[in-house]
């Protein structure tokens, strides 16, 4: 399209805190709460094999420091290069100001816009179509894209079907505006109606935590509508962006559960060889899940200049979107 600006990505980063957690590690954390479950159990139904926790002192905004710098420095910017920063997280560091504003201080950035996204798992995908077409309309020329998240904070340690699921971890990019491709379509959606199957309902209230503060799931009717909507928005955004499922050289979905890729991948017929998966060493980072499995592949370098990527998020919500993007 003639005169069309593109966001295109220059840089990526990612990080996970301290060591990984092993499914044995979580097994012996259960068993002092009086629960059981195994290494077995975990790695047939998710294909989790570890996770990471932040320490006690890392809030989400130190996650999202270390994975954007890792993006910048990839990129060749200096933090102050950055006019926008738009960070998904469902964990934030405090009510307010935003985790933007807090990483926006720990860049040492003097002055850009800078908010957060909430989308849940589906967080960081918002929040690139968002930054995205902050460049499409020339509201920013560079711009840092983060999905960050503590979800250690909110699980729930005597809940077995939802606690081994979950890890900590931020993923990040750089996006600069370009005249050659760069994102080339994506497409966002929200059905509320579901908000009871995912979701951490406490709030603060007069001085107190209202409601649970930890989150709650009914996994198998996420299961069933994260393989439903993973499916459709695959198809319509490779459309939109004028592809077939064949042209994607990579798909990197929410990294959720290895069953729900699985079946997502069936129904596409997309083989193995091109679905990026790193669910069995980060477990479920929410948003940070889809920018952290796209650093690891740019780094080790199956994405390559010129291929095509579609990226997908789905949580909480609902909400779900995707964005096909050429490197
Ligand atoms: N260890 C051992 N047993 C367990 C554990 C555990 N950690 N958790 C649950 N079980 C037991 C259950 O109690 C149940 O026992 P019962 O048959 O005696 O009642 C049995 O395992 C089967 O439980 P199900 O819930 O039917 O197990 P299922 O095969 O559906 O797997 C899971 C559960 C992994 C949560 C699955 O439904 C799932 O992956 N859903 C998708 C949810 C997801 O990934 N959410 C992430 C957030 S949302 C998102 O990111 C899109």
């Amino acid at each position: 399209m003639a005169n069309r600006i593109y966001s295109a990505v220059v840089g990526s980063g990612g990080y996970l805190p301290g060591s990984p957690v092993s499914n044995n590690a979580m097994v012996e954390r259960l068993r002092d709460s009086g629960l059981e479950t195994s290494d077995e159990w975990i790695r047939e139904r998710t294909g989790i094999e570890q996770r990471y926790f932040a320490t006690d002192d890392q809030t989400t905004s130190d996650l999202a420091y270390h994975a954007s710098l890792a993006a910048l420095e990839q990129a060749g910017l200096e933090p102050n290069a950055v006019d926008l920063i738009v960070l998904a997280t469902s964990t934030p560091d405090m009510v307010f100001p935003s985790t933007a504003c807090r990483l926006q201080h720990k860049l040492a950035i003097r002055q850009c816009a800078a908010f957060d996204v909430q989308a849940v798992c589906s967080g960081f995908v918002y929040a690139l179509a968002t930054a995205d077409l902050f460049i499409q309309t020339g509201q920013a020329q560079t711009a840092l894209v983060v999905g960050a998240e503590t979800f250690s904070r909110i699980l729930d340690y005597t809940d077995r079907s939802t606690c081994v699921l979950f890890g900590d971890g931020a993923g990040a990019v750089v996006l600069k505006a370009s005249d050659k491709p760069g994102i080339l379509a994506h497409k966002l959606y929200a059905r509320a109606e579901h908000e009871a199957i995912l979701n951490t309902p406490g709030q603060l209230a007069h001085g107190r935590v209202c409601g649970s503060p930890f989150l709650t799931m009914d996994g198998q009717a996420v299961f069933r509508l994260a393989v439903e909507v993973l499916e459709s928005s695959a198809r319509e955004v490779v459309g939109l962006a004028g592809l077939d499922l064949q042209a994607i050289d990579w798909f990197i979905p929410h990294q959720a559960n290895r069953r729900i890729l699985a079946m997502v991948g069936k129904r596409l017929q997309i083989p193995e060889s091109r679905l990026i998966a790193t669910v069995g060493q980060h477990a479920n980072t929410s948003a940070a899940s889809v920018p952290l499995a796209f650093d690891v592949a740019r780094r080790d370098g199956r994405l390559q200049a010129g291929q095509t990527v579609l990226l997908q998020g789905v949580g909480g919500g609902f909400t779900w979107g995707a964005e096909a993007l050429r490197l």
